[in-house]
């Protein structure tokens, strides 16, 4: 396998790695406010989810954190909606995110909330060492307020066009069609998303900022130290922000609901929700830790951790805090803090061409797909359209294709033929059969290039080319049989037919093996059928597919089971784009 593409850009042209060993993996922690939908999870769960998995099976101590972001307006006007207690709003919805999340198999470490004890004190002991450090500044400025809403607007709480790219539906904190950071006074026809309401005004209020321009020769130096391992994308976005002068960020808000300010005079204010919400990834380590503080240390992974490699996954409007805002807010510490080795920035996933909306009842949200079939097909079609570069669309019609074609006409295919006619003509164990011939020498040959594809692409983060090479995979065993026919063999040659058999009965534990970060449940489901647990799953690292096709020795019993996946009829796809609506 190449050196240069073994973990993505972490290793830079030379294959030189400049971390080793412990991976990191966060996904973007999610709002809490209302349910997460299918763009949601490719955005940055799935694929953090998909990439901790394989780099498990490849042998690496993982820790893989996410949790849900709870503080800000967003939580305010969401409980206010629902007619809740904010905390009770927060609790009910963190079980809903983390019941979703189960139903789609995702294996976080640990799945914290940016409101814990543990993120508050780590956001203060931040807030401290930046204020220290001299890089907290206090302002007067003017805020929105909202008359007729009775409280002062959080920035993405208002909305209007963009002053720089005229975008009308841009919030008050960034623009999502340009990414642009906005102040909320930058939107022309400012109004309140709460209500509608454009009563609005600007008052004056005491604030804390902090100083980005005091950091930025000390951010602009890690940044450059990142051009050979970070994707282009993000680097190109950090270099862009640097090149138009960074600014202050204030740091505080007029809200209840949030940390309040550890500062002298400015008690009755709470840290902005996107100060603490990256600390988040800090607090809930130290949530995991305190959970099992004999065998847990969260500063293992944060502090003075130089065999750490930090790999993010987000999506592309979170890029600008990922790369600058929380860096620098790190580096202001002057502490020897993880940062970032990796950002895997997504694109936008639309539903049907459009955007996906709760109110207006178009698209379908995570909660609800899980009812209508199993996460793996879920997760199958969404890495094999990851908007990886740019947006991609979901449509039924592509999602009942792709199960049709791919899963069942393909894996499922293989794997129920295979076991059916060895079943009926040999019985319901692997056959003895005799040597490999040059065939399967070819086979193997084949197998193994695109095996190391698949790893070189998944290494590389580069998830549409993974699930092709995992396809074209799936694809050599079903061509292997069409060309040996072991069903024609087996009238004059039982022994060959044997053979071919028994490869194929190894093929499938293989493709079972390299679907499993994928498609755990199934790959679990073969297993199981071919009498495998989890303790027989080989570490990937070095996998050599000359030894792999021969782990499953004659004699060994299976079981045919079920049809793996199910087949998606004309009739069921016009029924959920009715349920879901689509603009047919
Ligand atoms: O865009 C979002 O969903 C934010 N809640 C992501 C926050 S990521 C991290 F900084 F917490
Ligand atoms: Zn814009």
């Amino acid at each position: 396998m190449e050196n240069v593409v073994k973990f993505g850009r972490i290793n830079n042209k030379n294959g030189e790695n400049n971390k080793m060993s412990k991976v990191l993996v966060t996904s973007a922690l999610p709002y809490i406010n209302g349910v997460p939908h299918l763009g949601h999870m490719v955005g940055c769960l799935l694929p953090s989810d998909i990439y901790a998995r394989y780099m498990r099976m490849m042998g690496n101590e993982v820790l893989y954190i996410a949790g849900t972001d709870e503080h800000g307006t967003t939580s305010e006007v969401g409980a206010l909606k629902e007619d809740m207690n904010i905390q009770d709003y927060c609790d009910m919805y963190h079980q809903r995110h983390v019941q979703t999340y189960k139903d789609f198999n995702l294996s976080f470490d640990y799945f914290g909330r940016t409101s814990s004890e543990q993120n508050k004190e780590m956001t203060y002991h931040i807030f401290e060492q930046l204020d220290k450090n001299g890089f907290i500044e206090e302002r007067a400025i003017k805020q929105v307020y909202s008359v007729d809403d009775k409280m002062f607007l959080a920035d993405r709480y208002i909305t209007g066009t963009c002053p720089y790219c005229g975008y009308e539906k841009a919030r008050g904190d960034q623009c999502e069609n340009c990414t642009k950071v906005l102040e909320p006074t930058d939107l022309i026809n400012p109004k309140s998303s709460v209500s509608g309401s454009t009563n609005l005004e600007v008052r004056e209020t005491k604030h804390l900022f902090l100083n980005l321009p005091k950091l930025e020769s000390k951010l602009a130096d890690w940044v450059k130290t990142k051009e050979p391992f970070w994707p282009d994308v993000a680097y190109t976005i950090a270099q862009k922000w640097l090149k138009e002068g960074l600014q202050a960020r204030c740091i505080t808000r007029d809200l209840k609901w949030g940390f309040p300010v550890n500062k002298e005079g400015f008690e009755d204010k709470v840290f902005y929700v996107w100060f603490d919400a990256p600390i988040g990834y800090i607090g809930i380590t130290k949530q995991w830790a305190d959970e099992n503080p004999a065998e847990r240390n969260w500063k293992d992974w944060w502090l003075n951790a130089s065999n750490v490699r930090h790999v993010e996954f987000m999506g592309k409007d979170n890029v600008p805090y990922h790369s600058i805002t929380f860096p620098a807010t790190l580096l202001g510490t002057a502490e020897n803090w993880t940062q970032v080795d990796y950002l895997k920035g997504m694109s936008y996933l639309t539903y049907e061409g459009g955007k996906f909306s709760k109110s207006e009842k178009r698209g379908i949200f995570a909660e609800d797909a899980i009812k209508e079939f199993p996460a793996d097909y879920w997760r199958y079609w969404l890495m094999s359209n990851a908007p990886e570069g740019s947006d991609s669309s979901f449509s039924f019609d592509s999602f009942a294709a792709v199960v049709n074609k791919d899963l069942n006409g393909v894996l499922g295919n293989f794997v129920s033929r295979v076991l059916k006619m060895t079943a009926s003509k040999i019985g319901e164990k692997i056959p003895e059969g005799a040597e490999l011939t040059t065939t399967e020498q070819d086979l193997i040959k084949n197998l193994q290039i695109k095996i190391n594809d698949y790893f070189k692409y998944m290494n590389a983060m580069e998830f549409r080319k993974a699930m092709n090479e995992l396809r074209a995979i799936w694809v050599e065993g079903n061509n292997y049989i069409s060309v040996t026919e072991p069903w024609t063999v087996i009238k004059t040659d039982k022994v060959r037919a044997e053979t071919i058999l028994r490869v194929c009965i190894n093929l499938i534990r293989i493709f079972a093996i390299l679907a499993a970060p994928i498609m755990p449940s199934v790959s679990e489901d073969i297993f199981k059928r071919l009498g495998l647990t989890a303790n027989d799953m080989p570490i990937l690292k070095d996998f050599d597919v000359e030894k792999e096709i021969k782990m499953l020795k004659a004699g060994k019993s299976f079981e045919i089971g079920d049809a793996l996946f199910e087949r998606i009829t004309p009739e069921r796809i016009e029924e959920l784009k009715q349920q879901y609506g689509s603009k047919e």
